[in-house]
């Protein structure tokens, strides 16, 4: 292949502009020609793309967001956008297109795959939920985020003796609960994989109360439900001073960590070779700090699990 694309598409995460930098640096190294499509799919189908060169990418691999900007993309759901994107990229010549983005940018690479168009998926979502790979792009930096903001609640959560509901983000994936939680040392984690009891929630804090625990942190993934019900059912049933803490969009932003960099130019680089070997319809991941692909259809069709050992340890350790 000599001419590539490369775009970002659903939520932006920390270190996308790490991969696309790596893409388009990697590409003109091996003498390809690299199109970045902006605004994600809406922008394939409206043909918002232009040449990027070695310059267009510099002083970006410290930088949150996406220079390729991001977008959600209902019309690329249909046939008729599908269709359209084809006829863009065929237009200008492109061969073959990196898309860096979540389970929804997935299926769009699926669904391109499925056309006969050669796609490369770099994971690149904070809520670390595709198949395929164990860490994906920006769920570091977001964690980092999470923990920054715990430390600072446990501060005054400790000062003032309150139970503290904090609402990380996560709608489908724990991962951003469990690994934070488990980081900031929370009381208890809940996470839309698994059902959760709020009498055994209460259980739990009224043993630690009785224990001379005055504080609790309980961290819940959006997935779950409401942090503001929970605390209020808190309140109600136990009598718990509570406060709530909906962290957000805050976790989506921030420069990547050094490990979503380096992450983010070690698969965006294989997207690549990937294309120059003439392959597509593959998804890069990274699996015991190896590099891996597979076929995106078979990767998509493999439902994202969490790690049930990390869960149950958290609970171990803050019985
Ligand atoms: O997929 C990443 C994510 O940040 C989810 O954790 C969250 O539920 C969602 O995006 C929020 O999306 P939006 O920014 O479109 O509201």
């Amino acid at each position: 292949m000599k001419r590539i694309g490369v775009l970002t598409s659903g939520g932006d995460s920390p270190g996308m502009n790490a991969a696309v930098r790596a893409v388009v640096r990697k590409a003109i190294f091996h003498e390809m020609e690299v199109f970045g499509i902006y605004h994600g799919y809406q922008g394939l189908i409206n043909g918002n793309i232009k040449k990027l060169e070695l310059g267009s990418v510099g002083d970006i691999i410290h930088r949150g967001g996406t220079m390729l900007h991001t977008a959600r993309c209902p019309e690329f759901k249909t046939e008729e956008g599908q269709l359209k994107a084809i006829e863009q990229l065929n237009k200008l010549g492109i061969e073959g297109i990196v898309i860096i983005g979540g389970d929804g940018s997935y299926r769009g690479a699926k669904a391109l795959t499925e056309r006969g168009f050669p796609c490369i998926g770099v994971p690149g979502t904070i809520d670390n939920d595709i198949p395929g790979t164990d860490f994906t792009i920006g769920f570091d930096t977001a964690l980092n985020t999470v923990i920054d903001a715990i430390d600072k609640i446990r501060d005054t959560a400790t000062s003032h003796e309150r139970t503290y509901v904090v609402e990380v983000m996560g709608r489908d994936a724990g991962d951003i609960a469990l690994w934070a939680g488990l980081a900031g040392g929370a009381e208890t984690i809940l996470c839309p994989e698994y059902e959760y009891d709020i009498e055994d929630l209460i259980g739990k804090l009224n043993r630690g109360h009785d224990r001379g625990k005055k504080h609790s942190i309980i961290i819940v993934a959006e997935g779950v439900g409401s942090a503001v019900d929970i605390s209020r059912k808190i309140e109600a049933k136990a009598g718990f001073e509570t406060r709530v803490t909906v962290l957000g969009h805050v976790q989506r932003g921030g420069s990547p960590s050094a490990n979503d960099r380096v992450l983010a130019s070690r698969l965006g680089a294989r997207a690549v070779e990937l294309l120059l070997e003439g392959k597509g319809g593959r998804a890069v991941g990274i699996e015991q700090n190896q590099l891996v692909d597979y076929d995106i259809i078979e990767a998509l069709a493999k439902p994202h699990t969490i790690d049930k050992k990390m869960y149950d340890l958290s609970a171990e350790l803050s019985i």
